[in-house]
C-alpha cells in the first residue's frame, strides 16, 4: 500500500532559524519574522513536483523555449491561528496562490480538535492543497484538516509543519496515506500535556505574542 513520505528539511539555514525559534528568550518578534521564513525555504521543497511548460521568448542574445510554471491551481490552507504565520512565506514563492482558512482549537485535556471556520475558494477542488501550521503534535488538527478538504473533493493535498512529533507523522500515515508530509524537523516524542519535545512551546502564543 503506498505510504505518504515525509520530507525533513536537511538544511543548514532551517537548522539555525530553527534553533533562534526554540530558544524562549527569542522575541515575539523574531519568533513571527523566523515563522515566515522558514515557511519560505519549505515552500521550496513542497513545490518541488510542480509541472513545468515551455515559453518561446527572446533574450538578449537569441530566441528561447524557456520553461515556465504550466500554471496549475494552487491552494495554500493555514489551520488558524499559528498556521497564518506561515501564509505570507508561501505566497512569497507562489504569488499567485489563493488562501483558504481552517480554525480549529485543540482543546487542552482532551487534545481534540474542535473546528470553529471554514472558508475555501469556490474552485478549491481543483486546486493543489498546501495546508500549513506549524506545529504537528498527536496530528488530530491536521488529520481533522486534510479530512475537511477531502470533503470539498481535493485530490492533491500535501502537509507542511515546521516541527513534527513521530506521533503525529504515524497519525497521518495512518489515516491518509496519500498525504505527504513536508518538516522542518522531527523531534524526539509529545510529553503529558501533548506538547513536542523538545519542540517550541505554544507556536501561536509565541507569534501572536498573547502568553
Ligand atoms: C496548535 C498547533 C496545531 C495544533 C497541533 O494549535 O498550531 O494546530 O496545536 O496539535 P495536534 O497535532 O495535537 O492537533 P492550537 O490548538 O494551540 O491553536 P492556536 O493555533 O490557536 O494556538
Ligand atoms: N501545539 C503547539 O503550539 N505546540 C506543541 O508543542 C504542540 C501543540
Amino acid at each position: 500500500m503506498y505510504s505518504s513520505k515525509v520530507h525533513i528539511m536537511d538544511h543548514p539555514l532551517v537548522a539555525h532559524k530553527l534553533t533562534i525559534m526554540r530558544d524562549k528568550n527569542t522575541s515575539v518578534k523574531d519568533f513571527r519574522e523566523l515563522v515566515s521564513e522558514i515557511g519560505m525555504l519549505i515552500t521550496y521543497e513542497a513545490t518541488r513536483d510542480l509541472p513545468l511548460t515551455t515559453k518561446h521568448i527572446e533574450t538578449p542574445i537569441c530566441e528561447m523555449d524557456a520553461p515556465t510554471l504550466a500554471g496549475r491551481k494552487f491552494v495554500v490552507v493555514p489551520i488558524l491561528r499559528a498556521g497564518l504565520g506561515l501564509v505570507d512565506g508561501v505566497l512569497r514563492m507562489v504569488p499567485s496562490a489563493r488562501v483558504g482558512h481552517i480554525g480549529m482549537y485543540r482543546d487542552e485535556e482532551t487534545l481534540e480538535p474542535h473546528p470553529y471556520f471554514c472558508k475555501m475558494p469556490k474552485d478549491v477542488a481543483e486546486r493543489d492543497v498546501l495546508i500549513v501550521d506549524p506545529m504537528l503534535a498527536t496530528g488530530g488538527s491536521a488529520a481533522e484538516a486534510i479530512g475537511e478538504m477531502k470533503k470539498f473533493g481535493c485530490k492533491h493535498i500535501k502537509l507542511m509543519v515546521l516541527v513534527a512529533a513521530p506521533e503525529g507523522i504515524a497519525h497521518i500515515q495512518k489515516l491518509y496515506p496519500d498525504v505527504d508530509i513536508y518538516a522542518g524537523a522531527v523531534d524526539e516524542k509529545l510529553n503529558e500535556n501533548g506538547y513536542i519535545v523538545p519542540g517550541l512551546g505554544d507556536a501561536g502564543d509565541r507569534i501572536f505574542g498573547t502568553k
